[in-house]
């Protein structure tokens, strides 16, 4: 059996002033020193590092971020410098998710427009929907992922709020304690609570929108999580939230509150205790969300149609006439998109392509006028 060990070596220029310092200050323990006579090369390890502090080593002596859950660490200081100049900084291991507060904006993302498609986590393609991210409060990408078995880990995220909702093709993925594979389709959505293990294996054509709140957060991967994990537990829940797999084809539609809309409901409202509503208007595919990310400001909507994603605010009854000209973004006074007037085909119409930019037929014009719509209800369906 092999062993192997790596350390990082650090500079020094008097090693009897930072043994100490490294040892009764941070917690390091010390594994090795040479010669004894005259040390010149010291080795300490702890927190999960090594390290290998040399006399007159030509390296920068860096810095060393330490994380921790104890307040009282080194003192509570979070800013220190060790006498061989070693920049040490002090965080939070397990820092709260943070929500800024959400900068309203009505903002229009075209297939049209050609923002470009980044390669992003395990070879999957990202398109940003809104580039403001709304003050940082909120992320949502268009994702499509090339075709086959995908190059994931298990893996999680630090969020508050997740939703993935298919708009073409399909997806199989893992979930901790969720059972066996799940095969998500279009139509279908995914409610992944803050920090539940998952991978993505192999997909076929799929495009999926996804929101993330807030817009900036952390994935990291569990080395340690075999999936699919051994008990099935679909009432667990994560910071409150519960997995939510709604299968399009097995909702019921009812008459939405828009007149002239049908939806129904996701569950979504009952899972998130109310973090967020998500209703699936009958309308090409268009989901509509209404997010109330603090009580004391308006509802937040977003709807996603096949040519892009629409953010919008609640209780605006300011209505355009007309489709917003392609590549133009609206920020400012928030409207309702006029795919929303008036019914569109039932669902079921999509013409998914493989790679594809249009999933459902083009809008045509639609005969009924607008409606005066206020969003500020949190119920959608
Ligand atoms: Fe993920």
């Amino acid at each position: 059996m092999t062993e192997t060990k790596a350390e990082i070596r650090l500079p020094t220029q008097e090693l009897r002033a930072d043994l100490p310092f490294y040892m009764k200050q941070l917690g390091f323990r010390l594994d090795m020193i040479y010669p004894a006579d005259d040390p010149q090369i010291a080795v300490l390890s702890g927190h999960g590092l090594r390290l290998r502090i040399e006399k007159g080593a030509a390296e920068a002596p860096g810095t060393i971020r330490i994380l921790t859950d104890d307040a009282g660490f080194a003192g509570g200081a979070r800013s220190l410098t060790a006498p061989n100049g070693t920049r040490i900084e002090v965080d939070e291991l397990n820092p709260p998710v943070v929500t800024p507060a959400t900068e309203h904006a009505f903002v229009v993302r075209r297939l049209a427009d050609q923002a470009p498609w980044v390669i992003g986590r395990a070879g999957m393609e990202y398109r940003d929907l809104i580039p403001t991210r709304l003050g940082g409060a909120m992320i949502a990408s268009h994702i499509r992922v090339p075709d086959g078995p995908v190059p994931d880990m298990v893996h999680y995220h630090k969020v508050g709020f997740q939703l993935i909702f298919c708009v073409a093709g399909w997806v199989d993925v893992l979930y901790e304690d969720q059972g066996d594979v799940r095969r998500i389709h279009a139509g279908d959505c995914f409610i992944q609570p803050p920090t539940i293990r998952h991978k993505v294996l192999h997909s076929e054509g799929v495009q999926v929108v996804e929101i993330g709140v807030p817009a900036e957060h952390v994935t990291e991967i569990d080395h340690e999580m075999k999936l699919p994990t051994p008990h099935f537990r679909p009432e667990r829940e994560w910071d409150g939230q519960r997995f939510v797999h709604n299968i399009g084809r097995d909702g019921t539609f009812a008459p939405f509150r828009i007149p002239g809309f049908e939806a129904r409901d996701t569950t979504i409202h009952e899972a998130t205790k109310g973090v967020v509503t998500l209703g699936r208007p009958r309308t090409r595919g268009a989901f509509l969300m209404v997010f109330p990310p603090r009580r004391e400001t308006h509802d937040q909507a977003l709807v996603q149609a096949p040519m892009g994603l629409r953010a919008f605010r609640a209780g605006d009854r300011s209505l355009p006439r007309r489709h917003p000209a392609p590549a133009r973004a609206f920020h400012g006074a928030p409207t309702l998109p006029p795919e929303l007037h008036a019914p569109g085909p039932a669902a079921g119409n999509q013409q998914a392509t493989k790679n594809g930019d249009h999933c459902w037929p083009p809008f045509a014009p639609f005969p009924v006028p607008p409606y005066p719509c206020s969003m500020a209800s949190r119920q959608i369906a």
